[in-house]
């Protein structure tokens, strides 16, 4: 019969604490009971000291063990050989730890600063456990067996992709070292850990009900970089149109649909900065003047898109074939205005971000609303051309981020996701599906086939019908000189 050597007391399932001493139990093959939540005895919570949870109880009448390693420790030195055998030397268990200790700051840092600080130790702590792992001569950090310091760190190298301060900023050894991601994946996919590891949506809507600081605020980026790959594909589609054959309207038609698209989620979002984002950065920083030369820029893009878009519609009444100058124009302006936007999308993220990173995470939620509302609005067509040309990881970040803004059971979120749907790669969409599986109405977790991509024409045509305009225009900050205030809700 095996001998139970204790009991486990954890006061929630998700702690990878208590998952670091059922990984180590499992592996050194002993027996422990475990008891959750509300099941603990009132006798052995009353001695446990606030956040000191797991603790262990020995079945010998020992001591009551406080802490994970002390715990793991009681468990070696019951398990005879494969104790031994299991048992890390110090050096390796204090990289883990100290890497660990990174992680926890990182993500409780809540104060922008501190967390920058503590991204730089988290790489200098990644990097320290990789030498580890280089010179231990075999697949784990314990060389040829899957150890110790290796259980310390797998349940946290499980939930770092969905703790949100961290995905945002991945650290670099997670893309550059090939060696590196296969021991991440090998020791998260170790049995022992597998049969108790949390599920990922569970960890994904823990760590984003949870998280201090971080989310919302990248959305200003988020949207850049859509702007940026419809500014290149653009850019692409017009230079040397004037060297082409010139026989129809067709592809000078869908670049003139494309800037459409773009001017208009441009508009969008510099009326959102203008309303919202710069009175509360102005209020911030208390500088009524802080965000006027961003104003301006703006006032400056209205007069270039208009006549830019004017510019394509002249070529497009030209006769085909005989419009060599009128292309060449053009291009030569999408260059010219495309080079005055992306220094206006520097400059705002050199001088507003580091400011917007040290709003309250209230106040980002507010914006984010106030920005999410104005789309669903206004821009109900672009969301999907726009989130076709962001990177998939800043597409995964803004629906993340939405979904603080939004119910997922919601109308509003069903039409988001279904304009995104229509736009994504099948590749790109999967990740979606993957990602938000729990908040996906059933009808689209289908992957679209490649051939019913929505189309720029499409969506322009839409938008036109939905919200007309004869200019593009961007509303002026009403509130600017006020004190911050976000305009009324409703
Ligand atoms: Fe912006
Ligand atoms: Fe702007």
């Amino acid at each position: 019969m095996v001998m139970i050597l204790g009991t486990l007391y954890n006061n929630g399932y998700l702690c990878p604490f208590s998952h670091r001493v059922l990984i180590a139990s499992r592996e050194l093959n002993v027996s422990i009971d475990t008891v959750y939540c509300a099941d603990i005895p009132a006798a052995v919570r009353a001695v446990v000291p606030d956040g000191g949870w797991p603790v262990f109880v020995p079945s010998d009448g020992g001591e009551m063990l406080m802490d994970s390693s002390d715990i793991i420790d009681h468990l070696i030195d019951h398990s005879g050989d494969s104790g031994r055998n299991f048992r890390s030397e110090q050096e390796a268990l204090a990289a883990v730890e100290a890497l660990v200790a990174c992680i926890r700051k990182v993500t409780m840092a809540g104060k922008p600063t501190i967390q920058r600080e503590y991204r730089q130790k988290l790489d200098l702590a990644l990097a320290r456990v990789d030498e580890i792992r280089r010179g231990a001569d075999g697949p784990f950090l314990g060389g040829d067996h899957f150890s110790q310091a290796d259980c310390y760190v797998a349940p946290f190298l499980h939930r770092l992709p969905f703790m949100v301060e961290i995905r945002d900023h991945i650290p670099e050894i997670f893309i550059q070292e090939d060696g590196f991601r296969a021991w991440v994946d090998r020791v998260v996919n170790r049995p022992s850990f597998q049969e108790i590891a949390p599920k990922r949506y569970v960890l994904r809507q823990f760590y984003a009900e949870n998280a201090k600081y971080g989310k919302p605020m990248k959305v200003g980026r988020l949207h850049h970089s859509g702007f940026r790959g419809m500014w290149a594909d653009l850019s692409a589609r017009v230079s040397g149109l004037e060297h082409r054959v010139d026989r129809d309207n067709h592809s000078l038609q869908e670049a003139r649909d494309l800037c459409y698209l773009l001017f208009r989620t441009v508009a969008l979002h510099a009326k959102f900065e203008n309303l919202i984002l710069f009175p509360a950065l102005d209020a911030a920083t208390g500088d009524s003047l802080f965000t006027v030369d961003g104003i301006e820029q703006h006032e400056h893009e209205v007069g270039e898109m208009n006549s830019l878009l004017e510019l394509f519609d002249r070529a497009l009444g030209q006769k085909p074939g005989s419009r060599a100058d009128t292309l060449l124009v053009l291009a030569t302006e999408v260059e010219r205005v495309k080079e005055g936007q992306l220094a206006h999308l520097d400059y705002e993220e050199a001088t507003f971000m580091p400011v917007l990173a040290e709003l309250d995470v209230e106040q980002h939620l507010e914006m984010l609303r106030g920005a999410y509302e104005m789309c669903i609005l206004e821009r109900p067509h672009v969301i999907g051309v726009l989130t076709s040309y962001m990177p998939i990881e800043n597409v995964l970040s803004l629906l993340d981020s939405l979904l603080q803004a939004v119910e997922p059971a919601s109308e509003q979120w069903r039409q988001l996701l279904t304009e995104i749907h229509a736009y994504l790669t099948p590749e790109k969409w999967l990740r979606v599906v993957r990602r938000f599986e729990e908040s996906l109405p059933t009808s689209l977790m289908v992957v679209p086939s490649g051939s019913r991509h929505g189309s720029f024409a499409t969506a322009a045509r839409a938008l036109e019908a939905a919200v007309p305009v004869d200019r593009i225009e961007i509303p002026k900050a009403a509130l600017h000189t006020k004190t911050g205030a976000f305009p009324p809700k409703d």
